[in-house]
């Protein structure tokens, strides 16, 4: 009887490991259909090239977990998102955050005034920003990176934050931001999209 079944001893290893595969690579392939629907809006290689929308390239991986799972669940309303996202598992959204975390930062900001980098750059350390988003603005966990994100993003996130408008997002950033005028945000825009990422 134990003869009869030898064979699986040698096998199973190798059974796994196909299964194993076979799993990874339907993953994949769930993927790319997706990845393709994001790339409309958020760039092939998760760089944004559109106004007011935001890369994911280079993000804390944790950020971007819980943002797709908030917009999935409709508590951060996206309206360019709307059903972007129904249905995803959580699988495939922690395999997105994955994929975006990893891709390389490509920052393409405007020329640079002087005058106005100096002067966000001083805001944003004397409104001490780097104490969540880290003092060179990388980010981590569920902080975003900052450093080299668009600056159309940067100053209408702010905005959204500031009007309490940002419906779904931490409350902290509407603490961070009371009160700030829009020069000054526009500064620290302007300063954190030439900042290295
Ligand atoms: C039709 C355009 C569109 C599509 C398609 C789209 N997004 Fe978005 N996404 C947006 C816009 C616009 C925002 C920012 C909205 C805001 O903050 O006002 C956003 C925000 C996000 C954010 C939050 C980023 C941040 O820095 O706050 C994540 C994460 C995200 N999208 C991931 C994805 C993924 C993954 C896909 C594909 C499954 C996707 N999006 C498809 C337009 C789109
Ligand atoms: C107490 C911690 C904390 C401080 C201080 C803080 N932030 Fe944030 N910030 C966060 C968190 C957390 C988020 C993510 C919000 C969410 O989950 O919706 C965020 C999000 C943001 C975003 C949105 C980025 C994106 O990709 O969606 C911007 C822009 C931003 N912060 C700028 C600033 C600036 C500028 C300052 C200083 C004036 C600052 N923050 C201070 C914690 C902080």
């Amino acid at each position: 009887m134990m003869r009869r079944f030898r064979w699986l001893q040698w096998c199973a290893p190798g059974l796994g490991a196909a299964l194993l595969w076979l799993a990874t690579a339907a993953a994949g392939q769930s993927l790319a259909p997706r990845l393709a629907q994001c790339a409309a809006c958020h760039g092939a290689d998760g760089n944004a090239q559109i106004k007011d929308f935001p890369s994911l390239a280079g993000q804390p991986r944790v950020f971007l977990e819980n943002q797709l799972v908030m917009i999935r669940e409709g508590m951060r309303d996206i309206p360019a998102m709307k059903g972007t996202l129904d249905g995803v598992s959580d699988a495939d959204i922690a395999a997105l955050a994955q994929h975006y975390a990893s891709l390389p930062v490509k920052s393409t900001p405007g020329a640079q005034n002087t005058a106005l980098f100096e002067r966000g750059r001083q805001l944003a350390s004397d409104m001490r920003c780097g104490i969540c988003h880290l003092p060179n603005y990388q980010g981590r966990e569920q902080m975003p990176r900052l450093a080299g994100q668009r600056e159309d993003y940067l100053l209408h996130s702010m905005r959204q934050f500031r009007s309490n408008q940002a419906v779904g997002r931490d409350t902290l950033m509407a603490a961070a931001l009371y009160g700030v005028s829009d020069q000054d945000l526009q500064a620290m825009a302007h300063f954190l999209a030439r900042t290295p990422p």
